[in-house]
């Protein structure tokens, strides 16, 4: 059997059309299929190769930690040094109440984790997160999520869960003393990228400090350096209470994390204690990659261009048939007229070499949000694509 028929048969689908492209090798923002394609990769693997595919310092972090010790002991019982450092190197890039991390292995996993520790610190139950928002898949963070046609399927989810409008300050007041947390995407991305406006992000700050409520920020697809600054937080005047990332985080390894005040984490320590377990978080080799990923970007200085690099999508994709673009640094979106037309467009880039996307809740917005290595040549290279796709799918 082929690997496609195998791929069909024995590895479960959660669509009846995956895009079924066979990758033999990827490297910086190309991806190379079976027969010599290549792909330019604008979508990251949905937000996860920040410094590009394969970036040599993290094979070679990966490489230098393989020699030594992958999985050794549950999460918290043995100094790691990979972890050690991480959790060092995260705090220096953070405001200093911000020092003790809990490391996971995927987004979704940091959201669960997240949200116990703001029920357990708290003492509270209520749980409020935004319509359109998107938090992971497992039941938590399900819960969360703000589209009812992905989540009625799978009720009862968590209880005392309330959604408020995203960028609407008026829904402010819904958050109370009996609120917990706040869960929010400093921008919303699959939302199809909805950037905070008129001071929301501070208002709401404003609002849980009033109402002693903890602020969690999901960083999945914002950290790293996506939107331009380390964190996206940094733009809009506000520090979090708790801070949730993964996907680039790991430069391609798999890990997630949460960060709060050492005051805060020690929740998990007392009534019960091991108030949160993991076998695998913060595995030893996705620490030392994600070590490398957050030195690559500070040394390499990626974030330093990733508003040029916005601007100059921005320019070179103007087509009558593109009504918007919406963007924070490189997390970006350019809105069709519909899925059927978008889908086209997509469908028709990929034969001509160019990786795009739509997001889960906004089917008619294309997404970009290339590797930050992303070179100017590669940027004209790539938009030429997509406008020239767009005449052969759908004409002007
Ligand atoms: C904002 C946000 N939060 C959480 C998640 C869930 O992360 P994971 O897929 O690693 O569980 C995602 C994934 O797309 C995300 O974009």
């Amino acid at each position: 059997m082929s690997q496609r028929q195998l791929f069909l048969q024995h590895v479960a689908q959660t669509s009846d059309f995956p895009l079924m492209i066979e990758i033999e090798k990827a490297e910086g923002v190309y991806m190379y299929g079976q027969e010599g394609q290549r792909y330019l990769d604008l979508i990251s693997g949905i937000g996860v190769s920040n410094v590009g595919h394969r970036h040599p310092r993290v094979l070679q972090a990966i490489h230098d930690q393989l020699d030594k010790y992958m999985h050794l002991m549950v999460y918290g019982e043995f100094v790691q040094a990979p972890q050690a450092q991480l959790a060092h190197a995260l705090h220096t890039t953070l405001p200093k109440q911000l020092n003790n991390t809990y490391f996971l292995n995927s987004g979704t996993e940091a959201v669960e984790g997240a949200l116990k520790l703001a029920k357990r610190y708290t003492g509270r139950t209520e749980l409020i997160s935004c319509y359109n928002a998107y938090h992971g898949s497992t039941q938590g963070a399900l819960s969360m999520n703000g589209s009812e046609s992905f989540k009625n399927a799978f009720r009862p989810l968590l209880p005392d869960v309330r959604h408020i409008r995203y960028n609407a300050i008026e829904d402010l007041e819904q958050i109370t003393k009996r609120t917990a947390a706040v869960l929010i995407e400093t921008v919303q991305g699959e939302a199809g990228v909805r950037v905070p406006e008129n001071n929301y992000l501070q208002r709401l700050q404003e609002r849980c400090s009033q109402t002693g409520t903890l602020l969690i920020l999901d960083e999945i697809q914002c950290g790293f350096g996506r939107t331009g600054t380390f964190w996206g937080f940094e733009q809009f005047g506000i520090v979090p209470d708790i801070l949730v990332c993964a996907k680039g985080m790991g430069g391609g390894m798999p890990i997630g994390a949460f960060i709060a005040p050492q005051e805060i984490m020690a929740a998990f320590k007392t009534d019960p204690i091991l108030g949160h377990c993991t076998t695998f978080g913060g595995h030893p080799v996705s620490c030392a990659a994600s070590l490398a990923t957050l030195q690559v970007i500070q040394e390499e200085k990626l974030t330093a261009d990733v508003q040029q690099k916005a601007a100059l999508f921005r320019q070179l994709l103007v087509h009558p048939r593109i009504k918007e673009i919406r963007n924070c640094g490189l997390l970006m979106a350019a809105e069709f007229e519909s899925f059927e037309v978008l889908k086209a467009v997509i469908d028709r880039a990929i034969l001509n070499g160019v990786l795009t996307d739509w997001f889960l809740f906004c089917d008619n917005s294309m997404r970009i949000a290339p590797p930050l290595v992303i070179s100017e040549a590669q940027i004209r290279e790539a938009c030429e694509v997509i406008l020239r796709s767009i005449d052969e799918a759908v004409g002007a």
